[in-house]
């Protein structure tokens, strides 16, 4: 039988996956779409062969696996709705607008028992897996300190065409949790778990409860020093940009770029080495594998859901990243003062 995939939400995002579930190739069925804007559900049908419904409930009665991809705050009540109904569920990053919400739909889904896997892309991306390696190389001697730079325009405008990143009531807060919930879940993943941070934060834009600029100062468990800064600006040529420098004992690497882009690296034992092409390569194969560089997440949903899971990344490992972020509001409410992760 085909398996079933329902929307909620037909913006931006939900748009980006069903484009994806159709270059992945999975064998599926357009279900039914919800958004309560009816010009979007119709554009988002009338493209993707999914039938517009009239409520959530109907998406979910209707399917066996739905996409919640609606503003961050409706995810809680969606996600509980279709867990409970037994529907494995793919959920956009952030799960929830802070911390204790995303621990609560954590045990949701576990209590549930259903696939579930979230947006957290970047653990596909040809060049971070690409400077993973490179960390964790022998020939490294181990991380020391990591920099990480990520700057984007202010997304209520241009590409996004949606306010709501401008509402905390609905997005939480700003960049460092809408956009760089990504960055520190990446850093997580490259350098193990965050023990301390302290934070600063600034809403140069000033919206409510909206920070434009996050800087983070981070330590690893296992000694490594980061710092990071994440800027919404009113550059408009530069829509999501990234950029990180390793220091390593003995090696150096740094990226530039998201999926694609650039990854350099140099080991003291050799003369040194450059090269702009290694992310191709990894994309045209050599470095494949389940979870690995470029795969087709929603491909990769779709086969977890139908295997009976587990699907990659899920919400236990997004729940780490709001476990770092929230620290990090901590520390900044307090003037920057060094307070510890929760584990
Ligand atoms: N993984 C990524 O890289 C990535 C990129 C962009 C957005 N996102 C996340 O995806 C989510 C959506 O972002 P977007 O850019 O697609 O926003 P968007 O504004 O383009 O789309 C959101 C849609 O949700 C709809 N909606 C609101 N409440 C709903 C409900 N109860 N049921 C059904 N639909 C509802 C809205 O009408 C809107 O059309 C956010 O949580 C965002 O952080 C993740």
């Amino acid at each position: 039988m085909d398996l079933r995939v329902g929307f909620l939400g037909a913006g931006l995002i939900a748009t980006y996956h069903s484009k994806s579930l159709r270059r992945s190739g999975a064998d599926v069925a357009r279900a039914g779409v919800f958004d309560p804007d009816p010009e979007r559900a119709a554009a988002f049908a009338a493209v993707s062969g999914h039938t517009v419904a009239r409520s959530p409930e109907e998406v979910i009665e209707g399917c066996d696996a739905v996409y919640v991809c609606t503003w961050t705050s409706e995810h809680p009540r969606l996600v509980k709705m279709a867990a409970e109904a037994g529907r494995a569920v793919f959920c956009e990053k952030p799960l929830g607008v802070d911390a204790a919400t995303a621990a609560e739909m954590n045990d949701v889904v576990e209590r549930a028992g259903v696939v579930n896997q979230v947006g957290l892309i970047l653990r596909r991306s040809p060049v971070f897996h690409m400077l993973r390696s490179l960390v964790h190389d022998p020939r490294s001697g181990g991380p020391l300190a990591v920099v990480f730079r990520d700057d984007q325009y202010l997304p209520t405008r241009g590409a996004y065409g949606s306010t709501w990143r401008g509402d905390s009531d609905r997005a939480g807060s700003g960049v460092l949790l809408e956009h760089s919930i990504h960055d520190v879940d990446l850093l997580e993943w490259i350098f193990g778990p965050v023990r301390r941070v302290s934070a600063s934060m600034a809403e140069n834009h000033a919206i409510d409860g909206i920070e434009d600029v996050a800087v983070a100062t981070l330590e690893f468990a296992d000694g490594t020093r980061g710092s990071l800064i994440s800027v919404w600006h009113d550059l408009m040529s530069r829509p999501s940009n990234r950029q990180v420098e390793v220091f390593c004992r003995t090696s150096r690497a740094q990226l530039t770029g998201e999926w694609l882009g650039e990854v350099e690296w140099e080991f003291a034992d050799s003369a040194g080495r450059t090269d702009h092409t290694a992310a191709e390569e990894m994309l045209a194969g050599t470095w494949r594998g389940p979870g690995g560089p470029g795969e087709n997440p929603d491909g990769a949903f779709v086969a977890a859901v139908r295997a009976g899971g587990p699907a990659y990344p899920d919400f236990g490992v997004a729940l780490r990243a709001h476990r770092v972020v929230e620290a990090c509001y901590r520390s900044a409410a307090t003037g920057g003062e060094s307070v510890e992760v929760a584990p």
